[in-house]
């Protein structure tokens, strides 16, 4: 099976092929395809790889290439995890944002505006390019915004695309282990919304809802990672505990502060640490295996590092470091290749699971996933605060989607207008001013 990795020099990749080298079963993957624009990303992400494969009798082929169309022939899986731009992207979206007072984050608010406008039409293109090279194949999307970019492949791919994100599995594993659960497999996570954008509102074990009880315990509620970072008092007030994503909503001002005091943004930090690790990499005598290593955990560690200070939180648990992303990507492509059933929270296609929203807007639910791919189960509504913001949001994802296909920038005005985060239209016209100056990628805006 030949699994093609779209973003192959990109930081990430270790931990995909790592998941890769533990599936020893029949129908695993037994070739891996990296593409990347850039050669030199390529060549020191397979440097990590092939220590990763050393004494493992059957690791996967690795091979790369920065030829897209011969990646994407003859591919059963493409896994998408692209980043326009580049860190040095990020950044710059984080800080021409920041300069206006509002959210620079990669996924929420302008900034997350600002990477969806230069990354959809790269998505569309890669869709389009699977559509006519690897009709059969399937796409797992992880390239951010996550929604709203799988959305975009969805016109092109239909239910061929998914998207994965590992933020709802995190939580639904924070929650079912201080409630006390053995196994969180044994669980039923009870949530919905959009990417970054969802809310657990039950945890069935044995068919019961165990979430009153975690709800009706300060201690415990304050004991991992969301109750630190929301505060029991609010968690007990919405009777559900939100993505960790939703600080940037309920503390929005805390956390615009917070960015705009620190030191460095995440995107700045992270460009200079991952140029660290790439140019040690031009070194032939470093272990590739270790540099990434100890670049990865420092990067775990620092997580939304603003974002707790606010709120006091402290220190990640030792628990929540490990991320999984990879590990949900390759539990889908299971799933789907060998009919292996399961269920995952992934984001797809609504059809009818949220009536406020239409058949075609990518949501972010609980799926059960067999060879057919990924079907969305039904899910009680959302309360109204929750549905205001799914739906304003959405909204605005359908404004980014317009804009990246007319090439207008009056609509990408509109969409950064219409955000809950972003205060003012006249904002939202600098924004799309500020972005424009720095973004190449953004030079189809007319
Ligand atoms: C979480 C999010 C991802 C994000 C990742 C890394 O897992 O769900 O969407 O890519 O964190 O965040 P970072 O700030 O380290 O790039
Ligand atoms: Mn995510």
């Amino acid at each position: 099976m030949k699994l093609t990795i779209l973003g192959g020099g990109g930081f990430r990749v270790p931990l995909v092929y790592g998941a890769l080298l533990g599936d020893h079963a029949e129908g695993r993957v037994t070739q891996v395809v990296l593409h990347d624009l850039d050669a030199q990303r390529l060549s020191a992400v397979t440097r990590v790889l092939a220590e990763q494969a050393a004494g493992v009798p059957d690791a996967p082929e690795v091979t790369a290439t920065t030829d897209l169309d011969e990646a994407l022939r003859g591919a059963d899986f493409v896994f998408s995890a692209i980043r326009v731009g580049g860190l040095e992207g990020r950044a710059n979206d984080e800080r021409v944002a920041l300069a206006e007072g509002v959210l620079g984050q990669e996924t929420v608010g302008a900034g997350g505006i600002a990477y969806g406008l230069r990354t959809v039409p790269v998505a569309v293109d890669i869709a389009r390019r699977v559509a006519r090279l690897a009709p059969d194949a399937w796409v797992i999307n992880f390239t951010n915004p996550a929604g709203l970019v799988t959305e975009a492949m969805s016109r092109h791919l239909g239910d061929r695309v998914i998207g994965i994100c590992d933020s709802p599995v995190g939580l639904g594993r924070r929650i079912a282990r201080v409630l006390g659960v053995q196994n969180p497999a044994e669980a039923w996570i009870d949530y919905v919304g959009l990417n970054h954008l969802g809310w657990v509102r039950g945890l069935r074990v044995a068919g019961r809802d165990e979430l009153p009880r975690l709800l009706d315990d300060p201690g415990l509620l304050g004991s991992f990672e969301e109750g630190k970072l929301f505060g029991v008092d609010w968690l007990r007030s919405l009777g559900a505990i939100p993505n960790e994503y939703l600080h940037y909503y309920y503390f929005n001002r805390e956390a615009v502060r917070a960015y705009q005091e620190a030191g460095q943004t995440r995107g700045a930090f992270l460009r200079d640490q991952q140029a660290r690790f790439y140019a040690e990499m031009r070194n032939p005598d470093a272990s590739a295996l270790k540099a990434w290593d100890a670049t990865r955990a420092e990067r775990e560690a620092t997580y939304m590092a603003e974002n707790r200070e606010t709120a006091g939180a402290g220190e990640r648990d030792a628990d929540d470091l490990s991320g999984g992303y990879e590990k949900v990507a390759l539990a889908l492509m299971r799933a789907i290749a060998r009919d292996e059933r399961t269920t995952l929270i992934l984001n797809v296609r609504n059809r009818s699971t949220l009536s406020v929203l239409d058949s075609e807007a990518v949501i972010e639910v609980p799926c059960l996933v067999d060879a057919n791919g990924a079907h969305p189960v039904a899910v009680d509504p959302l309360p109204d605060h929750a549905t205001g913001l799914v739906c304003a949001v959405k909204a605005v994802e359908r404004e980014v989607l317009a804009a990246a296909d007319s090439g207008s920038r009056t609509t990408a005005v509109k969409a950064f207008a219409l955000h809950p985060l972003v205060d003012s239209v006249n904002v939202a016209r600098r924004l799309v001013d500020g972005y424009t100056a720095v973004h190449p990628g953004l030079s189809y805006l007319k």
